[in-house]
């Protein structure tokens, strides 16, 4: 059976209707502030539409049944997508560019040179474990959640790509780089997608204003002098891509050069874009 893509199709008053696979869905986008394009008749097509609740939960409501999980494509990698209560489904694709790049990065090393070592934490779903390690990496792909990691090793089956060299690790994030640090072990490159709130495997609390920096710090220590390149995104409001520009500055300035941008995903009509968070990426110098 052939696999759809991903697509969204539009989005504005604070929601946003996407095409996942074979499925239309209408959930929140907070930064869509403008009109929709389409009529209401449009959306009122979606097939499952998020209701938030004021803790930060919520729930879907569904048409008709849908299966409990289902494939699309996005740019060369096939997710597995599940509705979640939080109103996540397995994807964010607004990454899908950057990662491309992350891997041209990665293909573009001396042909015989040893498989550089990245480090993915806040690694969710494994769309950005798998361009990675497609692209030549060993990866070590680190996130929090026990179920999330055995959904990230369930695109990487579905992706045939389990034979890849990644490590899979249920942990804290800050907690796994420090045990990294004690073993000495070192890193070529570091990929990080932090939420603003979050839980380590122990149910260590993560604030991201609070332990993003003293994160980024301990990095540096496991990070070879001259990293391939240093990647931080984050949808976190506020933190604007030049306050992550300076972070990585600030902990990493010595060894590359930063740039920075906002995140986006296009929409079907192919000249709007939906804002999605932003990014700052460190890169090692590549002048003598
Ligand atoms: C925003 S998602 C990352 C999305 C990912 N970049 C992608 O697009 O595929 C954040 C992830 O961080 C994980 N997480 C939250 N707190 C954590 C912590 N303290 N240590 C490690 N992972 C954590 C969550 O389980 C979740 O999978």
């Amino acid at each position: 059976m052939s696999v759809l893509p991903y697509a969204l199709i539009d989005s504005g008053q604070g929601r946003k209707l996407e095409r996942l696979g074979g499925v239309l869905v209408d959930r929140q986008a907070s930064q869509a502030w403008w009109k929709p394009a389409l009529a209401p008749k449009q959306w009122a097509m979606a097939q499952a539409f998020h209701h938030r609740d004021e803790r930060g939960g919520g729930h879907w409501e569904l048409k008709a049944p849908l299966s409990e999980s289902w494939w699309l494509k996005h740019g060369p990698i096939q997710y597995r997508i599940q509705l979640t209560p939080f109103g996540h489904c397995g994807l964010f694709p607004e990454h899908e560019g950057a990662w491309s790049e992350l891997a041209k990065i990665l293909e573009a090393r001396p042909e015989g040179s040893a498989a550089p070592r990245v480090l993915h934490l806040f690694a969710y779903t494994g769309g950005g474990t798998l361009r990675l390690a497609k692209a030549g990496a060993h990866v070590t792909h680190v996130d929090s959640a026990k179920g999330i990691v055995q959904w990230a090793r369930e695109n990487a089956e579905g992706n045939g790509a389990a034979e890849l060299p990644i490590r899979w690790i249920v942990e804290d994030a800050t907690r796994w780089v420090e045990r990294e640090e004690k073993r000495g072990q070192q890193y070529d490159a570091l990929v990080l997608d932090p939420p603003s709130f979050g839980r380590g495997a122990g149910g260590e609390p993560w604030k991201i204003e609070e332990h993003l920096l003293p994160l980024l710090d301990r990095c540096r220590r496991i990070l070879v002098q001259s990293p391939l390149f240093v990647h931080l995104s984050a949808h976190t409001p506020g933190l604007t891509p030049l306050i992550k520009a300076r972070l990585l500055e600030e902990c990493f300035g010595d060894s590359g050069s930063v740039t920075c941008g906002e995140l986006w995903v296009n929409e079907a009509d192919g000249r709007r874009k939906l804002p999605a968070g932003s990014w700052a990426r460190l890169e090692r110098d590549s002048r003598p």
